[in-house]
């Protein structure tokens, strides 16, 4: 059976950031409030003209252009998002016009911020039967898009981006393995309570937002990551300490830092962009990857443990030799 490698990675940001000083001129909050419960200090915002797919294309063309390779050769595009352009046709479809390819399957994936993770689980099945060769999978989120600016406890945690990997069929170990699940049952906990179908006069009105019962989500977040960091070791019959580097879904630094203790790992081997980001939706854990691939911290031949968990709820990881 064919293994999938990533061979390219990309990302992008928009433009304009917005502080945490620039949060306390629309809310009541002040910066040391942010940084101490979340340890952000800014993140980016789409301009007006921008949308998801703008996003989803920059941080494509950087991956691809990481892989060298023809555009034309991918043959799958998986594209995470909770937000996407339009109802339809699906933010794959659209990346894959603006890409100039015809005819491979193009679609998009809903899991919130395991969304990535997801979408990787899906490439990754269909690369190991045979069925794809080179898959671009992408997570672009304009969350600033479905924020609530009136409230405090959920405006300040979000921002916007995309990040993106290209995976390629090979004999070379690269994805060991992937882990996704999911619980409806907390649907409440973490949601925007209106969409098309439901409650749609108050989704028109554009007044709605997202909801989140911070503290509950917050215990849920780290117990699950950790049951499910020990069942991917436990599937590739691992150590805690054979892992080189935690890619972590960047949401808040001490979910992230709850998650390192379990897994006894020092802060310099945890990939950590949330300060600068916020939380990026499904966007987060390629864009943190793209970083420290970037800045040289993963190198080929590591052993990466990527994991999320968001709105559903949804959770996963994927453990990955680079
Ligand atoms: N500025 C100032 N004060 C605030 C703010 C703010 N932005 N937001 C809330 N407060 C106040 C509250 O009103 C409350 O005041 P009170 O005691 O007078 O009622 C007080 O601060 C404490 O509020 P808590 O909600 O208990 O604060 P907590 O320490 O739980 O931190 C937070 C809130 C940061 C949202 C935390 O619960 C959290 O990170 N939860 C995880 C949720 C998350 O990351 N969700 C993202 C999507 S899911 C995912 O990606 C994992």
């Amino acid at each position: 059976m064919m293994n999938s490698r990533i061979i390219g990675t990309g990302g992008y940001l928009p433009e304009r950031v917005m502080s945490n000083q620039d949060l306390e001129k629309i809310v009541e909050t002040t910066d040391e409030w942010i940084v101490e419960r979340t340890g952000i200090k800014q993140r980016h915002i789409a301009a007006e003209e921008q949308s998801t797919c703008d996003l989803a294309e920059q941080a494509a063309r950087q991956a691809i252009d990481a892989a060298g390779i023809a555009i034309d050769s991918i043959d799958m595009i998986i594209v995470a998002t909770t937000t996407p352009d339009r109802v339809f046709p699906s933010t794959a479809c659209l990346l894959q016009r603006r890409l100039g390819i015809h005819g491979c399957p193009a679609f998009d994936v809903q899991a919130v911020c395991t969304g990535f993770i997801y979408g990787l689980s899906v490439a990754d099945k269909f690369i190991k039967t045979g069925a794809s060769k080179r898959v671009l999978v992408v997570g672009a989120e304009t969350m600033s898009r479905i924020v609530d600016w009136s409230d405090r406890t959920t405006c300040v945690l979000f921002g916007d981006g995309a990040g993106a990997v290209v995976l390629e069929a090979s004999d070379q170990p690269g994805i060991l393995s992937t882990h996704i699940h999911a619980d409806g049952q907390y649907s409440e906990l973490l949601h925007v309570p209106a969409g098309v179908s439901f409650h749609h006069a108050e989704f028109k009105s554009g007044k709605i937002g997202i909801q989140m019962q911070g503290n509950e989500v917050f215990k849920m977040a780290v117990n699950t990551l950790g049951r499910i960091v020990d069942e991917t070791l436990q599937e590739n019959g691992l150590d805690k300490s054979d892992i080189d580097w935690l890619v972590p879904h960047q949401a808040n630094e001490r979910i992230i830092k709850a998650t390192a203790k379990k897994l006894r790992m020092p802060m310099e081997r945890v990939v950590t962009t949330v300060q600068t980001h916020g939380n990026t939706s499904a966007a987060s854990v390629p864009l943190a990857l793209n970083v420290a691939v970037r800045d040289g911290r993963i190198q080929r031949g590591e052993t990466l443990l990527l994991e999320a968990f968001g709105g559903g709820f949804t959770w996963g990881s994927a453990l990955i030799k680079y």
